[in-house]
């Protein structure tokens, strides 16, 4: 008898989607024994019919006409690998309705439009995976969603720019300035033509947005996320931070306080001894804090085209799996709670702070006055060189709420004694 078979389009057959295209293909033998079924890849959708032809060993799968596949009642499972917000989005909602489950990459959509999307999901009665949206191929989604659910999720820390992970590294290891780090991360083909969605940390920005809705179980989105890049961080930065024992690395922080969700993305020291400390190159990691499983890391590649399409295969799997037992949907939208926001400014951090002032008497006394007279109190005060006429200090305050930190920055500004603010970085 002629095994079962489940039909899958894929939308898209760049990098992810010719990852997904070889990955399924390896698995062909045994797929069978592992999830029951065969998947077969009935037809694919690009752009440009004679660019993608070199790709795939049949080129009569190719289509440029969006019809063909979801006017085909045979296609069970869409894989969309397209990217950006339309016609991504019409797609994906136009797939769910007809009744196919969706598998996607997407983190740009699922961070703006991730409500509409499992919305239609769920009222269709059908999966909407996206396992790959976030840190590539490292499994987070599903174990937040699942292996953590007894848990209350207070806290998720994430280098989830891979790229960006890169430069730093390098400005760490090698004392490269930021534009020498970034034009070798181009050469490699780490970065894009257009850096800007990871430097800015928008990359990250949305992927945070996706694991702070999953972790806390109400709707982050990417305007949320309060975002800084790394294209101020200097190597002199880095090098001070490590005679205090510390990296800087790019983080996403998401809390889950009783005052609401803080969720944001910026450079941020952090100590050596710390787990993500370690995490270098463009490798990617997910901290978890539960309150009943304690402290989880999740680790890996989290972009490339076998990476990913590992995650997206991974949840085809799950899919045709649910397909074959008759529950599709089983798990759709967990954001069940509306949470506020927390605004910045309310938030607590420490702060790493380079200075350049007069050097002359009474200048320090004037900066600590400043900050005693906003609530910022200080853990260290070093003066770290002198140049000519100007001393260069390096200030560490406690837990300062950010309002006051940045009345301090404000006053500070405008003192003709302070000749440059070099450099403002969170503490983790
Ligand atoms: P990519 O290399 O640019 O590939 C996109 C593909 O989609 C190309 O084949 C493109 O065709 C096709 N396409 C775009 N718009 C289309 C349209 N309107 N109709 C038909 N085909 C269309 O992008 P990618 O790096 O594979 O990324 C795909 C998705 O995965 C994105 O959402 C991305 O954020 C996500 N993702 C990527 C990575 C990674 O490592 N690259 C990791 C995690 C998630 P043409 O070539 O003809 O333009
Ligand atoms: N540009 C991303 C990174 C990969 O550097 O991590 C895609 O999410």
């Amino acid at each position: 008898m002629e095994a079962k078979k489940i039909q899958v389009a894929l939308l898209g057959l760049g990098t992810v989607g010719t990852g997904v295209y070889k990955v399924l293909e390896r698995q062909k033998e045994e797929m069978l024994a592992k999830i029951g079924v065969e998947l077969e890849i009935r037809r694919i959708l690009v752009r440009n019919l004679e660019k993608a032809a070199a790709k795939v060993k049949d080129p009569g799968i190719l289509t440029n006409d969006w019809k063909t596949i979801i006017e085909d009642e045979s296609i069970d499972i869409v894989i969309e690998v397209m990217g950006g917000l339309e016609p991504a989005r019409t797609y994906m909602l136009e797939a769910l309705k007809a009744g196919k489950n969706v598998v996607t990459a997407n983190k740009d959509l699922m961070a703006t439009n991730g409500r509409e999307l499992m919305d239609t999901a769920k009222a269709a009665g059908r999966d909407l995976l996206f396992e790959a949206a976030v840190a590539g191929g490292i499994p987070i989604i599903r174990p937040l969603k699942q292996c953590l659910a007894g848990n209350h999720i207070e806290e998720v820390i994430g280098i989830v720019n891979g790229t960006t992970n890169f430069i730093l590294t390098k400005m760490t290891e090698e004392n490269m300035e930021f534009q020498e780090a970034l034009d070798l991360a181009t050469e490699l083909g780490y970065a894009e033509a257009d850096p800007t969605a990871d430097i800015e940390g928008l990359d990250a920005a949305r992927k945070m947005a996706i694991l702070a809705s999953i972790a806390f179980n109400s709707r982050v989105t990417f305007d949320d996320v309060y975002t800084e890049g790394i294209t101020k961080v200097t190597a002199r930065d880095i090098r001070y931070a490590k005679e205090m024992g510390c990296h800087i690395k790019l983080l996403g922080k998401a809390r889950n306080t009783e005052e609401g969700i803080e969720v944001s993305v910026h450079p941020m020291l952090i100590d050596s001894r710390h787990p993500l400390a370690s995490v270098n190159d463009s490798f990617n990691a997910v901290f978890v804090k539960g309150d009943a499983v304690g402290d989880t890391m999740f680790y890996g590649r989290g972009a490339g085209e076998l990476p990913t399409a590992s995650a997206i295969v991974g949840d085809v799997f799950d899919v045709a799996r649910n397909m074959l037992s008759g529950c599709t949907g089983r798990i759709s939208c967990t954001c069940y709670k509306s949470l506020p926001i927390k605004k910045m400014a309310d938030i607590n951090s420490r702060y790493f702070m380079r200075l350049q002032v007069d050097d002359r008497p009474g200048v320090l006394a004037a900066v600590t006055s400043v900050f005693g007279n906003n609530n910022v109190s200080i853990e260290q005060f070093i003066q770290k060189r002198k140049k000519g006429d100007l001393a260069e200090i390096v200030v560490i305050t406690e837990e300062v709420v950010e309002r006051n930190f940045n009345d301090s920055l404000r006053i500070l500004e405008t003192m003709s004694m302070i000749k440059d603010i070099s450099a403002v970085i969170r503490v983790y």
